[in-house]
């Protein structure tokens, strides 16, 4: 239905009498060429790359795909048509009339009338193999080249949808869209797994740093969050997180995205967990709705006899010691293989801005993680400590007070309770889609010891 407005439009100029030959073809992507309803023989131009060429004597088949959709358009020419040129993985303009096919496979085809081969592919050469289905790991050493493949192609259309589907959604809840820098003098986690950075070339002596003091790639926008939600009350961000974990895993990237919401006004963790339940809900139906097939694939793909996953809640209370992969696993598991909620954790384990539960011998924060099948912790947030003499005090333990003045400045003049989270996108998308590796769902993974393009 989009696809044929989308044509509408793009051929109006043209509609009511046939086309003179010299008037320019309309250019159409593959996507909207497929979803013409009722074709006409209108005139159109395709550019895209050649999937499949298939010679026989008086035809020429060839399937050209531009990254619009999964489905590849069939393209039909005379066979005086044909070139040597025409192989796999070269690209191509074409321009003919789109007719009805006969074939059941799809609803359109293109009859050339032109084929131009724009760029070569010596399909010898040529690391991506027609017709061979290649394992992730095996794409993995051509991050130039893998988007040209079925399943990566599936995967950052979906990538991209989920983008938007995301920023739909805080959009429609009410949200205010804060860039927080990428750039920071703070370390929000108190990890110290933070790059430093500094221009090329300078020595390494304090008072030549370029920002006069030390500066790092954020691992979180939290605190400039909580600046924002003092004015706007509703904020997210989503964005490149940097993390100098030296962690080869297959849910660690040094470079991923984090979508982060902070919210004013917020005193318990359940209304917290609700947000974070609908964010999950409403993205992954919009990706469904928008990408059914690119979905399918993964599954066949990637992950058999899985199937997508619906949204469940359970909630355990602190282990009292820190949660480590196994322990997540476990979790999971135990609450029958649906996401789940861990909350209220031990003070001891989690940075300086958690809010303090005041509960006794067992002391522990107002913190929220929630774990989900397959991956892992998705989330992680909290209640943030709104209460000026405790956050003065912890400040004071981790020898802080200094450098969090400004912080502590958002408790001294209207401070309100507040709370918020950040998911791994990428660990995100991992979970909807069933792909074992988080360097398969980001189009250039960075990670220990790899840096590639
Ligand atoms: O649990 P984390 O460290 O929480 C924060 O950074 C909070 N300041 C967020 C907030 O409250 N605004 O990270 C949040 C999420 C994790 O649950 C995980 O999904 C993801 O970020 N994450 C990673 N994803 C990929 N690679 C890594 N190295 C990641 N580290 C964290
Ligand atoms: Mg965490």
């Amino acid at each position: 239905m989009l696809g044929a407005l989308c044509f509408l439009r793009a051929v109006r100029f043209c509609s009511s009498a046939p086309c003179p030959r010299h008037k320019p073809s309309a250019k159409l992507s593959v996507q909207n060429a497929l979803g013409v309803q009722n074709t006409s023989g209108e005139r159109v131009k395709v550019q895209g790359w050649v999937r499949s060429v298939r010679s026989q004597k008086e035809v020429l088949f060839l399937h050209v795909n531009d990254g619009s959709s999964l489905e590849s358009l069939q393209v039909v020419a005379d066979s005086s048509l044909d070139s040597r040129e025409l192989t796999f993985g070269s690209s191509v303009e074409v321009q003919g009339q789109l007719v009805k096919s006969p074939s059941k496979r799809q609803n359109v085809e293109l009859k050339a009338e032109n084929i131009k081969v724009i760029g070569n592919c010596d399909a010898k050469t040529f690391p991506i193999r027609y017709k061979e289905r290649h394992p992730l790991e095996y794409l993995r050493q051509y991050p130039h080249l893998r988007c040209r493949t079925n399943i990566l192609g599936s995967i950052l259309r979906i990538r991209s949808e989920a983008t938007a589907a995301i920023h739909s959604f805080f959009k429609d809840s009410g949200f205010v869209h804060i860039h927080t820098p990428v750039i920071t003098s703070n370390d929000c986690e108190g990890a110290g797994e933070l790059f430093q950075l500094e221009a090329a070339g300078k020595i390494k002596v304090p008072e030549e740093n370029f920002f006069n003091v030390p500066a790092f790639l954020t691992v979180s926008g939290q605190l400039h969050l909580e600046v924002m939600s003092g004015a706007f009350t509703q904020v997210f961000t989503f964005g490149p997180t940097f993390r100098a974990e030296n962690s080869q895993s297959r849910r660690h990237l040094a470079e991923f995205y984090m979508i982060e919401a902070e919210i004013s006004f917020v005193d318990s963790l359940q209304d917290l967990m609700q947000v974070m339940e609908k964010l999950f809900k409403a993205t992954t139906m919009m990706v469904l709705s928008k990408c059914p097939e690119d979905v399918k694939l993964c599954y066949k793909f990637i992950a058999p006899g899985q199937k997508i996953r619906t949204y469940a809640e359970k909630q355990l209370f602190n282990w009292g010691i820190d949660l480590q992969t196994e322990h997540e696993k476990y979790l999971v598991k135990h609450c029958g293989n649906v996401p789940v909620f861990v909350i209220n954790y031990p003070l001891a384990l989690k940075p300086f801005y958690m809010r303090d539960n005041e509960d006794g011998p067992q002391h522990t924060v107002a913190a929220v993680d929630l774990l989900v099948p397959g991956v892992g912790e998705l989330f992680g947030g909290g209640l943030r400590e709104e209460r000026y003499h405790f956050l003065e005090e912890r400040l004071a333990r981790s020898r802080l007070t200094e450098v969090y003045q400004w912080y502590l400045d958002l408790r001294r003049f209207g401070s309100v309770p507040h709370g918020g989270f950040g998911m791994g996108f990428e660990r995100y998308l991992q979970c909807i889609l069933g792909v074992d590796n988080i360097k398969d769902v980001i189009p250039f993974p960075r990670f220990p010891h790899s840096c590639l393009l």
